[in-house]
């Protein structure tokens, strides 16, 4: 798979013509890099044009990692070995690189008006931090004498995207206000276990991944307020009806209310999260394995 975007042309004039860019990119790096040029070319002035270019269905993907349905993924021993850390901070990268894509996705697809500037501004900033995240771990995985493609990493994490390509009201539900929020719940034991094993480097970019995952959390909880608000829809049950439409096999608690509180997305939007009954269709495997991993 080649990213038409690979060799350095002339910058998008447009931030959806970055989206794309980014999209159409398989190389990480070169998502990197084009997440990068925007978010300074916004920050000075020299990018405010939105665009209307759209997004493709899927983005594109560098030909390593070798991308495996959820249930053939190798279980992930995180021990103290260096094996065990390569392995999760491996995983972690992979869904921080997703987290990039679904971050100019949310952009290319959904910036239209009444959501321009502030929705774009927003959700830029928070592509540039993913893409942040992406470049520690890839960092951290070098240093460890690995590299990002070294293992399989499992296909499937755009599911969520696909499932709510249709509503940006369903895309902060599942996306920000699910999945991130999910990684504000396994965060913590990570970071322990980091320390624990003395890997005090790795710990450290967890720690700063999760600060800034608390306010990815809090920007989706701010939009979704705001939509809700617009259609003159209640927020928590417009949230709980969204869980259980677009994701099978409902919240998985336990909560990290600490953090949920910090952004801002009350115990109402996921403590009384109806449940499916358990003769319901097994969840999805990438959604729950990807909830069970998620940083974001
Ligand atoms: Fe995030
Ligand atoms: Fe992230």
């Amino acid at each position: 798979m080649s990213g038409r975007a690979e060799s350095a042309g002339p910058a998008p004039r447009s931030l959806t013509g970055y989206a794309v860019a980014v999209l159409r990119a398989a190389a990480p790096a070169e998502k990197i890099r084009l997440t990068r040029a925007a978010a300074a070319a916004w920050r000075s002035g020299g990018l405010s044009e939105i665009g209307e270019e759209l997004p493709p269905n899927r983005p594109a993907r560098p030909d390593r990692p070798q991308l495996l349905p959820p249930r053939l993924m190798p279980k992930r021993r995180a021990g103290a070995a260096r094996a065990g850390r390569i392995a999760l901070l491996h995983a972690l990268a992979h869904i921080e690189l997703n987290a990039v894509d679904l971050a100019w996705d949310l952009i290319a697809r959904f910036a239209r008006p009444p959501l321009t500037q502030d929705f774009c501004a927003e959700w830029l900033a928070v592509a540039a931090e993913e893409g942040e995240h992406y470049a520690l771990l890839s960092g951290r995985l070098a240093a460890l004498g690995a590299a990002y493609g070294d293992l399989p990493a499992h296909d499937g994490l755009w599911q969520a995207a696909a499932e709510t390509a249709h509503d940006v009201l369903a895309r902060l539900a599942i996306v920000p206000l699910v999945l991130e929020a999910r990684g504000l719940d396994v965060t913590p034991a990570m970071i322990r276990r980091l320390d624990g094993f003395g890997d005090g480097e790795s710990a450290a970019i967890l720690r700063r991944i999760y600060a800034d995952e608390i306010g990815h959390v809090a920007t989706g909880r701010r939009w979704f307020a705001r939509l809700c608000a617009a259609r003159g829809l209640p927020p928590a049950e417009t949230f709980r009806s969204l869980v259980l439409r677009h994701f099978k096999g409902g919240l998985k608690p336990p909560f990290n209310r600490a953090a949920r509180d910090a952004a801002g997305l009350p115990p109402a939007f996921y403590e009384a999260a109806p449940m499916p009954a358990p003769a319901a269709a097994k969840p999805a495997g990438a959604l729950t394995d990807w909830r069970g991993r998620s940083a974001g």
